[in-house]
């Protein structure tokens, strides 16, 4: 019997760890390789004990041990490391051998490499992961992309290793060249926005009505109860909340100091709108909002410069009834970001030939992933509906939902404006949707004083063609 093994993994970070373990549980047994052996020793001899998992002491080794055709997930650092990997490998690799980076890729990375490796007769495969480290070793949400040949070759070991929910495994093929990574770029980009509406929520629970950690927590548990707002990231936010400092038993979430960071996909998704255009409010105010945190010092030297404005107690709702008008905001925006996300899918797709399945990316994010939510039941509906919906706040399930919460939103962002308290997301989202909704804009006004200033010409309503007029006389 050959001992060749169906699975190679290359780099056994947490992420990589879990992945070979849950391969391996499936039932294809594993190859595994690490830069430095001393890790590999110490995973065969701890997590790996017992399975059908063996190691390699370098890449010839590595590959050597899998069965043809080869499939090799690599787990190591987006940029440059993914370049070195597929370098120092190439050589041992032979016809119809696979490469998958699993890794949060930059989609123009994966666009070259997919066509170097392809020229090699070797396919590549980009494919983001989602769901963190307990989702790689139970279940993730899995976004390849490459030639569908090479999809076809490992379908069956993603389809096992995929969380799964009432329809299906949450994997699908997504599309050619770099279009795995940027689902799961974009897919971060929502992330983002989600996190940040929850946060801000809670900034006005505190603020405003004084609410206790606990509390708080209640609120989103009773948000995470409903359909619009049951989500993977409302319930950890509850987790997060209830959770006490082991060193004094207070609200360990008061002790973490408020300057967050970023790998690059939030950014990445907003430059990519930016360049295609794309209307990503919400997701910006995010990114920037972790922007704003990160000047902490400047900050602080701030509040004691500019006059504060007293915080009123404006209606934010009551604990009984979940917050009404804050779950109002907290739906609205979220749906902002998820109709965002999708839109700039969509334009995407169009601009890079991915062709793109909006339901089915909307399927494949309901289990597993780090923005999972109720939600995204409805938005694979909404796509289902009319697969070329230009914004998901049009369909009728989502054209209600604005309708029932615009005034809630609206309330809670004036609130905090008076109150001094920045809301960026909320803000954002309610002007996106206002701009949405408004037939006319004052952009009449912008292209006059561009056509003043520098003969642009204009388009009239009540003719066709391009105007000028000599507005200084
Ligand atoms: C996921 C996450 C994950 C991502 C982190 C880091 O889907 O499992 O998106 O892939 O790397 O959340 O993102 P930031 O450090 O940029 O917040």
């Amino acid at each position: 019997m050959s001992n060749k093994s169906h699975f190679g993994l290359i780099g056994l970070g947490v992420m990589g760890e879990n992945l070979v373990l849950n391969a391996e549980r499936n039932g294809f047994s594993s190859v595994v390789y690490n830069r430095t052996y001393a890790k590999t020793e110490d995973f065969l001899s701890g997590r790996g004990q017992g399975k059908q998992i063996q190691g390699a002491t370098d890449l010839q080794d590595f590959v050597g041990k899998l069965e043809r055709p080869r499939r090799i997930l690599m787990m190591v650092k987006a940029g440059p490391a993914v370049d070195a990997v597929v370098e120092q490998i190439s050589p041992f690799l032979e016809e119809g051998d696979l490469l998958i980076d699993g890794g949060n890729s930059d989609y123009h990375d994966t666009e070259r490499r997919v066509k170097q490796l392809e020229s090699r007769s070797f396919g590549f495969i980009g494919m983001g992961v989602s769901g963190g480290a307990k989702g790689a070793l139970e279940g993730p949400s899995m976004m390849p992309g490459g030639t569908k040949a090479s999809y076809d070759a490992i379908e069956s070991l993603v389809n096992k290793m995929a969380a799964q929910v009432d329809d299906g495994p949450c994997v699908t093929y997504i599309g050619p060249g770099g279009s795995g990574h940027l689902v799961k770029t974009v897919h971060n980009g929502i992330e983002y926005g989600i996190e940040q509406i929850l946060a801000e929520g809670y900034d006005l629970m505190k603020r405003v009505k004084g609410m206790t950690g606990e509390q708080m927590a209640d609120v989103f548990a009773h948000w995470n109860a409903s359909e619009e707002l049951s989500s993977y990231l409302v319930e950890i936010t509850e987790v997060c909340l209830r959770t006490k400092d082991p060193l004094d038993g207070a609200d360990l979430v008061e002790k973490i100091v408020d300057q967050a960071g970023q790998k690059g996909t939030g950014l990445w998704t907003v430059v990519t709108a930016l360049k295609m255009g794309a209307s990503v409010p919400t997701i910006y105010a995010s990114l920037n909002g972790r922007v704003m945190s990160s000047l902490k010092p400047q900050r602080v030297k701030a509040e004691s410069v500019f006059k504060p404005l007293p915080i009123k107690d404006f209606d934010l709702g009551s604990i009984d009834d979940g917050m009404a008008p804050l779950m109002d905001a907290t739906v609205l925006s979220c749906i902002a970001s998820y109709a965002q996300g999708m839109e700039l899918l969509r334009i995407a797709s169009q601009d890079l030939d991915y062709e793109l399945h909006m339901p089915s990316i909307a399927q494949i994010w309901k289990g597993g992933c780090i923005i999972r939510a109720q939600l995204l039941q409805r938005i694979q509906d909404a796509y289902n509906r009319d697969p070329q919906l230009s914004n998901l706040m049009l369909d009728p399930w989502f054209v209600d939902q604005v309708n029932r919460r615009l005034p809630g939103l609206a309330q809670v962002v004036a609130g905090a404006a008076q109150s001094g308290i920045p809301v960026p997301c909320f803000s954002s989202t309610l002007d996106y949707i206002n701009s949405y909704r408004t037939g006319r804009l004052p952009q009449n006004l912008v292209q006059a004083m561009r056509d003043c200033f520098g003969s642009h010409t204009y388009q009239r309503l009540d003719k066709e063609g391009a105007f000028h007029t000599e507005w200084l006389g």
